[in-house]
């Protein structure tokens, strides 16, 4: 067995697409109506992906610990929140359009791709730039612009009832800090405690891709940790750091694709201590992960005056009131779910053949055990498997199949990542035992029915 293929190639990228195409991971979205731009749907086996991401990440940041409290927070809040936070005035990207072919683009994006230059934030350079070096539209390769202007990213509606335009939001955190006094009203909590959530968010992205990396609809996993401002902070941010990496190594990611891009000072908002990115090495480059900020008491400070709450913390034993402090270790779903794809996603030579296999962490596999009767046309054979997968299915996602040849079933369980499959053959009728292939070594082992449970207990705890 060798492996054929290198992970940061280029094509990569391509051949995940493809496969989670081919095999209901992932589907363009609206295609049948010709498409919506950058927009995806999770088929089958996608949906049971992300919801492992997501009782992974909920699991280890609320389930197993004492200082953690869960939410699930409205999309659709009050339009004072975004003023407060500052999204109304200021959640914007640069735009700039080319007068010529009339395509769009995020003007830094451009101008640092075209340049190397970081004009990020600087709207009259950009312009200047953009005209002064003939920066060429990458569609039509003239150079004719629009100047270069702010885009707000929030997606407006309107709500029967409310005269304000009102927003999806940008992104989950918005709904934790106005839960703050209800969680702190109900819930006993002391500093430091985090309230973590996981929703939808959306973005009017002025360019998306990559796949699902950049898209204008997708969940984010957050969690704001309150805590006191005499504390030490900047331990307990590296523990968050920490628990962030750990995290994208639940992922399959390897250590040597991960790296910490922490935000320049004069880069950082008014409000940001520091502000760090964990960067992965996807296909396409390094791209930001997961991000995790010292907002310090800029939330709370902001949503108490707008609202006119008293958004503070009394501390008993000090006999004190203050606003807490807030780190936000904020992690992205789908950019989790590509992460998991492409350390998954090997080719191998088995012999003469070839198998592209997908070895996602068995936590996180769509299917945990298929089962198989050997021929499709010997009713003893496909009543015992449906036997077995009875007695299976109820403790871990099961698929019957028995389509094609078991070479076949095996490939396509590869590639969709199952950790087991089950045989039934005529010596299982004889005999009470059957056969049980590894996905990664592809050894097979015969396995006495009865214990089936048993071995597959020990096999995923
Ligand atoms: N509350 C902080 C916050 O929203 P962010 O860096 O803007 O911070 C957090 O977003 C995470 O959400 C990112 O690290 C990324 O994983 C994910 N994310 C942001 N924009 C996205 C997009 N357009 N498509 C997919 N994921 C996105």
């Amino acid at each position: 067995m060798s492996k054929l293929q290198n992970k940061n190639e280029n094509e990569t990228m391509e051949k995940i697409v493809s496969l989670c195409k081919r095999r209901g991971f992932v589907f363009p979205g609206s295609e049948i109506y010709g498409g919506l731009a950058n927009s995806w749907s999770f088929g089958p086996y996608g949906v049971e992906l992300k919801n492992n991401i997501k009782q992974l990440w909920w699991k280890k940041f609320v389930r197993e610990r004492t200082d953690m409290v869960g939410i699930d927070g409205p999309i659709l809040l009050h339009p004072g929140l975004w003023e407060a936070s500052g999204h109304t005035a200021g959640f914007n990207d640069a735009m700039v359009d080319c007068k010529e072919c009339q395509w769009r683009y995020r003007a830094d994006h451009l101008i640092e791709q075209a340049t190397g230059k970081d004009m990020e934030g600087k709207l009259v350079e950009m312009s200047a730039i953009l005209k002064e070096e003939k920066v060429k539209c990458p569609n039509c390769k003239k150079s004719n612009w629009t100047e270069v202007k702010n885009f707000n990213m929030m997606f407006k509606t309107q709500m029967n009832g409310i005269a304000d335009d009102v927003y999806l939001r940008p992104e989950t955190a918005g709904a934790i800090f106005i839960e703050f006094k209800n969680i702190l009203d109900s819930m006993r909590v002391k500093l430091p405690f985090g309230i973590a959530q996981i929703g939808k968010a959306f973005r009017n992205e002025i360019i998306a891709g990559n796949f699902i990396f950049r898209v204008r609809e997708f969940e984010q996993m957050e969690i704001e940790y309150f805590i006191n401002p005499k504390e030490k902070w900047e331990k307990i941010f590296e523990g968050w750091l920490l628990a962030q990496e750990e995290f994208a190594y639940a992922l399959g990611a390897d250590k040597s694709n991960l790296r910490r891009y922490e935000h320049p000072k004069e880069k950082l908002s008014h409000y940001s201590k520091k502000t760090v990115d964990i960067e992965y090495l996807f296909p396409f480059g390094w791209g930001e992960l997961f991000g995790l900020a010292n907002r310090t008491d800029f939330d709370l400070a902001q949503h108490g005056k707008f609202s006119q709450e008293k958004l503070s913390y009394f501390d008993q034993e000090e006999n004190t009131r203050f606003i807490p402090h807030v780190l936000e270790p904020t992690f992205g779903l789908e950019r989790s779910v590509v992460v998991a794809l492409i350390a998954a996603y090997n080719e191998e030579s088995v012999g003469a053949e070839s198998r592209i296999v997908m070895k996602f962490p068995k936590e996180l596999a769509p299917v945990k055990i298929a089962v198989f009767p050997l021929l499709k046309n010997k009713p003893e054979l496909v009543e015992k498997a449906k036997e077995i997968f009875n007695t299976l299915k109820s403790d871990f996602s099961c698929e019957f199949d028995d389509n094609g040849n078991v070479g076949k079933r095996y490939r396509r369980q590869d590639e969709i990542g199952t950790p087991y499959c089950v045989t039934v053959d005529f010596d299982s009728l004889e005999n009470g035992d059957v056969t049980v292939r590894d996905r990664d070594t592809m050894k097979q082992e015969r396995v006495d029915i009865k214990k089936l449970n048993t071995y597959f207990n020990s096999k995923f705890n």
